[in-house]
Parts: C-alpha cells; structure tokens; sequence
C-alpha cells in the first residue's frame, strides 16, 4: 500500500512503484498525496521498454507467493528482468522446504517459494549474495528475505 515505497523515498531513492490494480495505486496516492513516489498502474509481464535492466533497486516483496504457480517462472523472469547492471534485488516471500506442490492450491494464494524455483534467479544472471530465514510475529509463517546482485 505504498509504505515500503514511501521508506524507500525517504531513503533518498528515486522510487517508481506499481501495480496491475488502478485502485491499489489510487489508494497509495490517496494515503501519500504529496509523496515523490512515482506511482504507476503497469503489468510485470508487459513492462515499458524503459524498465528492462532500468532499476538500481528493485524490491519485490510477496508478488510471486500471490500469483499462480503456472505463471511462477514467467514472474521471476519478469522482475529479474527489471534489474539494471549491478543493480540489487530483494526479494521477501514465504519460504517451503519442499518441492513439491504447495498445499492449498484451491484455497488461494499465498503458495510459499521453494529453493528450486528461486534458484531461477540465478540462472538468470543474479548472484545470491545474503539470505535470512524469519518467522512473521502474527503467524509464525517462514519467510525469506534473500539479496541478489546482478
Ligand atoms: C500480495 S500483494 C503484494 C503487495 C506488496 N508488495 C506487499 O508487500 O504488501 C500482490 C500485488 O501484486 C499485484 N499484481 C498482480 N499481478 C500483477 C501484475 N501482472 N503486474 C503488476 N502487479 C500485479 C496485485 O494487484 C497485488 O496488489
């Protein structure tokens, strides 16, 4: 909802943020109406020119858990696509220890990322440089929160 955007503008970052969804970023325009925060409705898999390799920083936070398991690769091709030469990307989603199908495939999302599927990144040209694995304090679900260089 724009928070981590917002944190990131503070930082000093020159920050574009976006979302398929027009009322998602109606509503983070709404929440920071004055904010330096380039809020943008865009789809991840039809990016503008511009954006290929175009970001220093990218930080996807929980995209890929929410999105079907049959676009999983394509999601991860998309936003390793974004990150410029040298550039960072971080990457917090819940984690599962198993290869296998998450559970809950008809209950919806979120379907935690295996080592397998993240390790897409990697053949993609990024280096995983720092990994944390963390509990969130609501639900005690395991998450991870890992740095990629490219
Ligand atoms: C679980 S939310 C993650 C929200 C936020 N990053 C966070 O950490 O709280 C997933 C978001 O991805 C957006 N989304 C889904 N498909 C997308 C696409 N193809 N391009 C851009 N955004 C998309 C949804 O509209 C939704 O707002």
């Amino acid at each position: 909802m724009g928070d981590d955007a917002e944190a990131l503008a503070e930082l000093g970052f020159q920050v574009t943020a976006f979302d398929i969804s027009p009322t998602a970023i109606a509503w983070c325009c709404q929440r920071f109406p004055a904010s330096k925060v380039h809020y943008q409705v865009a789809d991840l898999f039809k990016p503008e020119p511009t954006w290929q390799r175009g970001f220093d920083f990218v930080l996807e936070s929980r995209t890929i858990q929410s999105l079907p398991l049959n676009l999983r690769t394509a999601t991860i091709q998309a936003i390793a696509h974004l990150v410029a030469p040298d550039g960072i990307l971080l990457v917090i989603a819940r984690s599962r220890n198993s290869e296998a199908e998450p559970g809950g495939l008809l209950n919806g999302p979120p379907w935690p990322l295996s080592d397998a599927e993240l390790s897409q990144f990697q053949a993609l040209g990024l280096t995983e440089v720092h990994r944390e694995e963390f509990r969130d304090e609501t639900h005690q679900i395991a998450q991870w929160l890992i740095e990629y260089r490219a």
